[in-house]
């Protein structure tokens, strides 16, 4: 290699350090360089072709935020609460598997990066760390995410490990009966590594907490049923969070069934390809929801202006799957936490050029469609 290909080389890891991030797409890139192919190709992928996952990011563009002036906006404030914990900025990291697939410290690494940015961490029931190391690792709060399996018993020992573990609310995913197929997934070559087996569901431990399990075992149940919310319910007192509901009957159904919020969401466009992008779901789950429960979104959030816009349609809060994940694995703990500064910018700064003081003060008909 030449003196001119190692200059490059240079500027470009100065290029990646998260302090010189400037947008959340500059997490991507920096992730995209670090990543083996298959792995980056894992998180970006949609499935089928790949038309949901452009919608959630075009959905954004199609709303502009229309702006109120002269409203005394020296100190605006972007923090909310959640099922009742203060966060910071109304952004939670939303449930990946595997995060040590993305840096060696993974679900740590993560946890500690949500705690410093002052929010929830959803952990994913294929976390790639023991959930109670997870839980242990930090004070701030943290929610696990389950599918119901077959075996109720197997899905019955994991949230009774959550409670033990002080998790704060269990999020039940309901948008896998069965699991996308995504090409561009598939055509990387993209597999999971053996040293990163089931963590969690591996051989029983001295302490009896996890069941030997496969793969196969964790397959979601196709014949769960609204009915089956009651069950999960009274297996632990914790508040339960529907993720992806995309209509609103079925939002006023996860409510009846004692769902304390509802995450409008189509997994990150990962499951059904063809279903609407998140952001235009959300006004009719909120109208259906109405305030009995708490609603949040996510799919295609990367800024604070994309934050502005969730918030404006109803959203209490967004979710963010892959700039997390970029920013983890472009710059590790470091890395997520650069991605929250930057949201918590823009939001800030959105916000006041938005004649909005508060979150919770916005007017109904901020965010409208782009007129054309
Ligand atoms: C690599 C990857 C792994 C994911 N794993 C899970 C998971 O284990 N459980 C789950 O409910 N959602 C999972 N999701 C979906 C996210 O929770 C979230 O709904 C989605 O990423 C939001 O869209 P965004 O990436 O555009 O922000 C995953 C998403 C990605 C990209």
């Amino acid at each position: 290699m030449g003196g001119k290909d190692r200059r490059k080389g240079k500027d470009r890891r100065e290029a990646d350090a998260p302090s010189r991030w400037l947008e959340v797409e500059d997490a991507r890139k920096a992730a995209k360089r670090r990543l083996a192919k298959a792995v980056y190709e894992h998180a970006r992928a949609g499935a089928g072709n790949e038309a949901t996952l452009a919608e959630n990011e075009a959905a954004f563009r199609r709303r502009a935020i229309w702006p109120r002036v002269l409203r005394d906006v020296a100190a605006c404030d972007p923090s909310t609460t959640v099922l009742g914990a203060a966060l910071r900025v109304p952004v939670i990291v939303a449930p990946m598997g595997y995060l040590r697939l993305f840096d060696p410290e993974g679900e740590i690494a993560m946890a500690r990066a949500a705690e410093a940015a002052g929010t929830i961490l959803a952990v994913s029931e294929l976390a790639s760390v023991r959930f109670e190391d997870i839980a242990a690792a930090t004070a701030s709060p943290k929610w696990l995410q389950v599918c119901v399996v077959r075996d109720r018993g197997r899905t019955r020992a994991i949230v009774d490990r959550a409670a033990a573990a002080g998790y704060a609310a269990i999020v039940l995913t309901v948008d896998l009966p069965v699991i996308g197929r995504r090409p561009r997934e598939i055509a990387a070559g993209f597999a999971l590594p053996p040293d990163l087996a089931l963590v969690n569901h591996g051989a029983v431990g001295d302490d009896g907490a996890a069941c030997p399990a496969t793969l196969d075992d964790l397959t979601p149940d196709a014949t769960l049923t609204f009915r089956d919310l009651e069950w999960l319910r009274g297996v632990a007192p914790l508040p339960l969070v529907i993720k992806g509901i995309l209509r609103g009957d079925d939002a006023d159904l996860a409510v009846r069934h004692g769902a304390a919020a509802v995450i409008v969401s189509n997994h990150g466009g990962r499951q059904l390809d063809g279903a609407p992008a998140a952001l235009d779901a959300l006004p009719e789950v909120a109208a259906a929801v109405a305030g009995r429960a708490e609603v949040l979104v996510d799919g295609g959030v990367r800024s604070g202006a994309d934050v502005l816009r969730a918030i404006g349609l109803g959203a209490r809060a967004v979710l963010i799957g892959r700039p997390a994940l970029y920013g983890l694995a472009g710059g590790g703990q470091a890395g997520v936490e650069r991605v929250f500064a930057i949201l918590e910018d823009e939001l800030r700064a959105t916000m006041a050029l938005a004649g909005c003081r508060r979150v919770s003060e916005l007017p109904r008909d901020l965010v409208r469609p782009t007129p054309r």
